[in-house]
């Protein structure tokens, strides 16, 4: 069962506000379940102690400065969402096949950076906003339709840069890699990163960092020195801005060895008790995906038994869901893992 009104960003939303049986809405009923879980805003919950983290390091390296948002509607328009971070109006992105429509204006956002044009017209300089971000897309142990995002913005004011003898751009890219390269030492400790270039609609130049980790370079996040248009559409033509986008599920599956994006919207008590308030990097411990079922069964045996010949009647019934139970219990097939 679905709860049917929810409270989000201090707006009253119900299902049928999100879920409409119209072709212009392609919103199933299991994304509007995820709509209020709010898992960065949960301080005993990976996603919200990487959050916490990531605002610790902000408020340690630049004391008061940076303005944080975790609590804005993932509703927004498709100008939020597009228009105003100079998405092109034929771009992929755009299409019913990779957004989640509620209306032809009206979408699930499907990155933070929907909320940047709006806040730089409210005047903010330096923020971060932690959300929800949805996504049409496969399913499996790194893909998952909602995720969570931290975007960070910084304007700089002629002031910062002439006094550097560089320009503007070159000025915040500089102070963008070293940002987000502490923050990558403050998670990570000592680790080899490298950055790459690459294309953002919203941004130019654009750039990608990169971690290695476990063998494998690990896209972490986008980022970029702000495009012009953006700052003179929200009045700021004689600034120059950076802007960032991390995907929180990606860095913490690393920071906690959690093998299945799946496993961060778990109930499951033997998930949620394994991680507490401030606990950056606490290693998982792995446990049956399937549900625990408490039943024993025992049985007296003769000279003729052979492990296999029941693990065969067994797996006859509950087909591959079967799996090997601990070794060392009553036989080798036994613990709530069996059936
Ligand atoms: N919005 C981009 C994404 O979701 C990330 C990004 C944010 C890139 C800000 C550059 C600047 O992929």
């Amino acid at each position: 069962p679905v709860a049917s009104v929810l409270e989000l960003g201090g707006l009253k939303i119900g299902r049928e506000d999100v879920v409409r049986d119209d072709p212009t809405n392609n919103v199933p009923d299991t994304i509007f379940s995820k709509l209020g879980m709010q898992l960065h805003r949960r301080d005993q919950h990976p996603i919200g102690i990487l959050k916490n983290a990531i605002h610790e390091y902000f408020d340690t390296s630049y004391p008061n400065k940076f303005d944080k948002f975790d609590d804005l509607c993932p509703i927004v328009s498709v100008k939020q969402n597009f228009d105003d971070v100079l998405v092109p109006a034929d771009h992929v992105s755009r299409s019913y096949n990779d957004t989640y429509y509620i209306d032809a204006q009206t979408v699930l956002r499907c990155h933070t950076s929907a909320h940047q044009a709006e806040l730089l017209r409210r005047g903010h300089t330096h923020f971060l906003v932690a959300g929800d971000v949805y996504r049409r897309d496969s399913i499996d142990s790194t893909h998952y339709p909602v995720f969570h995002q931290m975007e960070g913005v910084r304007v700089f004011s002629p002031d910062d840069w002439e006094a550097s003898g560089v320009d503007a751009t070159s000025y915040a890219a500089e102070d963008l890699k070293k940002c987000l390269e502490g923050l990558a030492h403050h998670l990570f400790g000592a680790v080899e990163m490298r950055w790459i270039d690459t294309y953002f609609p919203f941004t130019n130049p654009s750039f990608e960092l990169e971690i290695y980790f476990q063998d494998k370079w690990l896209e972490v996040l986008g980022c970029g020195v702000t495009e012009q248009e953006i700052l003179i559409r929200s009045g700021k033509m004689n600034n120059v801005a950076w802007a960032f986008g991390l995907g929180l599920e990606r860095l913490a599956m690393v920071l906690f060895d959690i093998p299945d994006i799946r496993l961060f919207w778990s109930n499951d008590e033997r998930f949620t008790s394994q991680f507490s308030k401030g606990q950056l990097g606490v290693k998982f411990k792995p446990f049956s995906k399937y549900p625990p079922c408490y039943k024993d069964i025992s049985f007296w045996i003769n000279e003729s038994f052979t492990e296999n010949n029941l693990c065969e009647v067994v797996r006859g019934i509950a087909g591959d869901l079967a799996e090997e139970g601990v070794p060392g219990g009553p036989g080798h097939f036994s613990g709530n893992e069996c059936i």
